[in-house]
């Protein structure tokens, strides 16, 4: 079983999301996704509740983009993991880069994060990745293992996913060479059993398309695809999910 997690962020507005949902909806229930692939949709949290509703007799599950870790309060704009599962999110993705590098989250809110989702019944999805200025001082590995030890140490987590995504990849079309991308994936599992005695799945994000997916999945080490960009339109995203279907 591979997951793809299709990350909308905020490139849809609500009618959009409707419609791109309602149609990937059928054409999924047509073709048996389900047998092979674990789908999760992650819609910006105006729609959430509306995409869990078309959702319900499905095995699609939902996600929020990012939570709060104080589950109610004086927390102007925020939405917490609490509220999030009260709606009926699976999933969380903690620790994007958009988050790490826009909105100045640091690895000490990611793990809050991680723990209030713990706390809600959520399933974190822990993105990890380096930047380009990792790369070019020869930090990749050391960015990646603080990244994880920060999210993990002491937690002996039971149930996460964490998704490498190396943040040159992201929307950029520049997608990370499918062998270092099961190097560093071969790297991360061993690294995250120090922290856990449960498997834990590893994704690769970064400029996935119908036309580079396969050259991921294919391999067995890689545990299947978070997607932006190309997973907001119906055709690049129903060319993923067949491209991963025919494996
Ligand atoms: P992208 O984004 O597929 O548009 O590169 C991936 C992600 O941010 O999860």
């Amino acid at each position: 079983m591979k997951y793809f997690f299709a990350n909308w962020k905020m490139y849809l507005d609500f009618d959009e999301t409707m419609i791109l949902t309602n149609q990937l909806l059928s054409e999924i229930h047509a073709t048996d996704v389900y047998k092979s692939l674990s789908v999760a949709f992650f819609p910006n949290t105006i729609a959430i509740s509306e995409v869990i509703k078309a959702c319900q007799d499905t095995e699609i599950a939902v996600g929020a983009q990012t939570v709060n870790w104080v589950p109610k309060g004086a927390y102007t704009g925020a939405v917490s993991a609490q509220l999030f599962s009260q709606l009926g999110c699976s999933y969380a993705l903690l620790g994007h880069s958009e988050r790490r590098y826009i909105f100045g989250e640091n690895n000490d809110d990611i793990r809050k994060k991680i723990e209030a989702c713990i706390d809600a019944n959520i399933t974190p999805v822990i993105c990890i990745g380096e930047t380009i200025s990792d790369v070019e001082n020869g930090k990749e590995e050391y960015r990646i293992k603080k990244q994880l030890m920060k999210a993990l140490d002491g937690l002996n987590i039971s149930s996460c996913i964490v998704a490498y995504e190396p943040v040159w990849a992201i929307g950029t079309g520049k997608n990370c060479d499918a062998n270092q991308a099961g190097d560093r994936i071969a790297m991360i599992k061993q690294e995250i059993l120090q922290y856990t005695a449960h498997t834990v799945p590893v994704l690769y994000g970064g400029s996935v398309d119908e036309h580079n997916v396969l050259s991921y999945t294919q391999q067995e080490i890689i545990d299947g695809v978070l997607v932006g960009k190309s997973s907001t339109t119906y055709d690049s995203c129903i060319g993923i999910i067949k491209q991963m279907m025919i494996r």
